[in-house]
């Protein structure tokens, strides 16, 4: 079995030759092993190609190419065997790069994400600290801890940003350095104890003045800026008392307001109140206020369909909207959707009559074509408003496992609607409580190849039964 030894620079072309070699040979992937040389193994540039095997051209399309160049550099050690079944897969199917229902293609698709995210965040993230160089240009250094390999695609853009000083980030991984206008990767160190600089309390300074007390959106905040980057990070150390005094500070600006009543603060207000409410609405009180709102027609909107199930389920089920046939029974998930998660529940053994079924948005949204109410996808605004009927719900039910389907359910939950396919079948710990998240039931109605939908339908029912047996567990 050809074993592929890749190393921790260049990694991308290393694995590029690899590949191209075995495709030729037509060695297929199960009969590859890939390794990685991990800092503790073995020096930076490690790595034995394969032996020298006949190579004929092939053609890949372009689309394959930039995905593995990305790909390359996640942390996940299945990288290159993902990536090469893959490839495998494409000489078959030339068409499977615009397959968006392959399982495969999406997973690479999410590593894909991953590695982009992972470098946008190193760019904004990683904190110079002005060291005595010994040359004659300022000298700085940054200690990073990157989620994945993303110095070395990452380092020419510090280079271009950065081309009048001589700097080096320093990570567990590898180290970049630009001395003198010339970058050079080097082995990963220990976190160096560098200099508290004087441009740091100035930083400081800025950046609690441009927190705004107003607009403060925790989830938005750590899901921009992850906690797990904060402490490299010199500025979060005031983000604690920002959040602390948050409340107030809104407050004292609200009634500092010079002239008509601040409406915006004044609702963000309310709604800081009523989030922070020690105690929920009891049942009656939220249908009653259901039907207050419920008086308040708007066009273009059904009215609030609340959740239905026992009121202390273990387990709440989450979908996106009411559909029109939902908005006209007063009840979840009674159309085809309802219909399909019925049939798909069954065969996972769950029963759907023990959870308590609801929605991440209550009111059905529509647009009139002729006599028929055609679905409209709620807005970022409505899934966020939501969230507070979410909240209500979820407090009374108090349900020990929450399942998220689609990614309207997702953002109210985690906060996140990316990446569904590559995160379903996962539980992510929320300020609700562990969410076990997975696809909608109408995207399966919706994808028209059969194979894809029939893949599809497995995972869901996968994720039904996990969430049966962790209840059970
Ligand atoms: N789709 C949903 O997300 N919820 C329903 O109640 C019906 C269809």
């Amino acid at each position: 079995m050809p074993t592929i030894d890749l190393p921790r620079l260049h990694t991308d072309r290393a694995w590029r030759d690899a590949a191209r070699r075995l495709i030729a040979a037509q060695i297929p992937p199960e009969d590859v092993l890939w390794t990685f040389a991990t800092p503790a193994q073995d020096d930076l540039f490690a790595g034995t190609t394969p032996a020298p095997m006949p190579t004929a051209p092939i053609t890949v399309p372009k689309s394959f190419v930039a995905l593995a160049d990305t790909v390359a550099w996640h942390a996940d050690p299945e990288r290159f065997a993902r990536l090469y079944a893959l490839l495998w897969r494409l000489r078959d199917h030339p068409g499977l790069m615009q397959d968006r229902g392959d399982p495969d293609l999406a997973r690479l698709r999410q590593m894909e994400k991953n590695v982009r995210r992972c470098a946008h965040k190193m760019k904004a993230f990683v904190r110079f600290r002005d060291i005595d160089g010994d040359g004659p240009r300022r000298a700085f250094a940054a200690w990073f801890e990157p989620t994945h390999h993303t110095v070395e695609p990452t380092a020419p853009f510090f280079t271009r940003r950065f081309a009048d000083m001589d700097w080096m980030i320093v990570t567990p991984d590898v180290t970049a350095r630009f001395d003198a206008g010339r970058l050079s990767l080097h082995e990963g160190q220990p976190k160096p104890d560098l200099p508290e600089d004087g441009a740091e309390a100035l930083w400081g300074t800025y950046f609690r003045n441009i927190f705004n007390p107003a607009r403060v959106k925790v989830q938005a905040m750590t899901s921009e800026m992850p906690r797990k980057y904060w402490k490299n990070m010199p500025e979060t150390r005031h983000i604690p008392e920002l959040l602390a005094n948050a409340e107030r500070r809104a407050r004292e600006m609200a009634e500092a307001a010079p002239s008509l009543p601040p409406l915006r603060a004044g609702r963000i207000l309310d709604r800081l109140h009523e989030d922070r409410r020690a105690d929920p609405l009891s049942f009656a009180a939220l249908a009653a206020r259901a039907e207050e709102e419920n008086r308040r027609a708007e066009p273009g909107y059904g009215r609030i369909v609340l959740g239905e199930g026992p009121q202390d389920a273990a387990l709440m089920i989450v979908g996106e909207q009411p559909g029109d046939e939902e908005d006209r029974a007063g009840r979840p998930f009674v159309g085809p959707a309802g219909q399909l998660f019925d049939r798909a529940a069954q065969t996972a053994g769950l029963d759907r009559r023990q959870a308590y079924v609801t929605n991440a948005v209550k009111r059905f949204k529509f647009q009139m074509r002729g006599k028929r109410r055609i679905h409209q996808a709620p807005n970022r605004g409505e899934v966020q408003h939501g969230r507070w009927w979410l909240r209500q719900e979820v407090d009374l039910v108090k349900p020990q496992l929450i399942l998220a389907m689609g990614a309207n359910a997702a953002e109210a939950l985690t906060g996140r609607r990316d990446g569904i396919l590559a995160r379903r079948g996962m539980v992510e710990e929320t300020e609700f409580g562990p969410v076990l998240l997975t696809l909608h039931p109408a995207y399966l109605l919706r994808l028209p190849d059969p194979a894809a939908r029939e893949a599809a339908t497995a995972h869901f029912r996968a994720d039904l039964a996990m969430a049966v047996a962790r209840l059970t567990a």
